[in-house]
């Protein structure tokens, strides 16, 4: 607390992200990172970048990486606008396009970092239960709102949205912006950025930080309407006209454009989440279907808390969130290598014998 605070920042309870720590030999499964690094055509891609070029801006506009991602969708540019993670990219959605009177509209579990926009831009919101086997019921979003938000596959369940359940809620809901984050889409989910041409209020938002195994960039997209594109190209231009340097543009386009280390990578994702989920079974463990890169899992007699400290005192880190209570016995595991998932499913053993 300082007297020199603006009262905004009195107020703001930040976000916390996921531990990362400064031990090595850890089996790190706490963020959702990608554990096979980027392609040899990406790192390429940087290494080019090392030059005297640096001493210059990079493009403001990030052209050549939103005419990559138009093309890859079948899109045009300016349906594309582009951010330092998508986390820059949702918080100009929440300023740029959900700041209205009216209150709007996330589940009760889901990404903890849309609260805290509310709170920074001072945005009224109102959370919406999950059913009891936690699915996002689109039919509870039939009501007045400033907007609506959640992720597809949903964090922290992994629990996949279909699309049919996310074009009737557009069908019901005109007359705001409904907000789709797709972080972890590629892991199995369905894509609503097909819809994109077809409702002027939807915006499709993704990131590079998982499937295209760049968390360490910060690179991160929206799809959507030039109207909707134009609104976060205005927030971006007041805010800061450079969000994607020169390694960020040069890294982002490498990815987009290499789609067989990408479906390579998420095939081997989705090989491990099958074995571990499988494994996890075995040990009495209950896992939500996830179609993430990551599972919620708990075991049916040992507590959530507990069991992530016994894994940490065996170097390996998982995430676990108290509030609320629902979901307190979970733990969220990021899946690694099949190395990873296999030093886990041992460590859990011991731990449980
Ligand atoms: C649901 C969801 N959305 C967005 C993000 C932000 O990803 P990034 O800022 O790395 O693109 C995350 C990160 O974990 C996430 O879980």
């Amino acid at each position: 607390m300082s007297k020199f605070w603006s009262p905004v920042v009195h107020e703001l309870t930040p976000y916390i992200p996921g531990e990362q720590p400064k031990l090595v030999n850890l089996v790190k499964l706490n963020t959702n990172e990608n554990p096979y690094g980027p392609g040899p055509r990406v790192l390429a891609a940087l290494q080019a970048e090392v030059s005297d070029t640096l001493r210059l801006y990079p493009d403001p506009n990030s052209d050549r990486l939103k005419q990559t991602i138009a093309e890859s969708f079948g899109l045009a540019p300016s349906n594309v606008f582009v951010g330092n993670g998508s986390d820059e990219v949702l918080a100009h959605a929440f300023h740029a396009l959900l700041q209205h009177d009216q209150p709007i509209l996330f589940p009760d579990i889901t990404y903890s970092f849309y609260p805290v926009y509310c709170g920074l831009y001072g945005i009224p919101f109102e959370t919406l239960p999950l059913t009891s086997t936690f699915q996002i019921d689109v039919a509870d979003y039939r009501r007045a709102n400033g907007g609506i938000i959640f992720p597809n596959p949903n964090a922290p369940t992994g629990m996949a949205l279909p699309l049919s359940n996310i074009e009737y809620l557009l069908q019901i809901n005109t007359d705001s912006v409904v907000v789709v984050d797709e972080a972890y889409i590629d892991f199995g989910g369905e894509s609503a950025a097909p819809l994109v041409d077809t409702y002027p209020n939807l915006l499709v938002v993704h990131t590079l930080s998982k499937s295209r195994s760049l968390a360490g960039l910060r690179a991160g997209y929206a799809l959507g309407h030039a109207d909707l594109i134009e609104a976060l190209t205005r927030v971006k231009d007041s805010f800061n006209s450079y969000p994607l340097d020169r390694f960020a543009q040069a890294g982002a386009v490498a990815a987009m454009l290499d789609q067989s280390h990408f479906e390579e990578t998420c095939r081997k994702v989705i090989s491990s989440r099958n074995w571990l989920v499988a494994e996890l079974g075995k040990l009495g463990f209950d896992t939500l279907p996830s179609v993430a890169n990551f599972i919620f899992t708990r075991h049916q007699n040992r507590d959530g808390a507990e069991l992530t400290t016994r894994l940490r005192e065996r170097s390996i880190i998982v995430r676990h969130f108290k509030n609320p209570a629902r979901i307190a016995p979970y733990l969220r595991i990021t899946i690694g290598t099949n190395e990873q998932c296999a030093a886990l499913v041992s460590a859990l053993r011991e731990i449980l014998s």
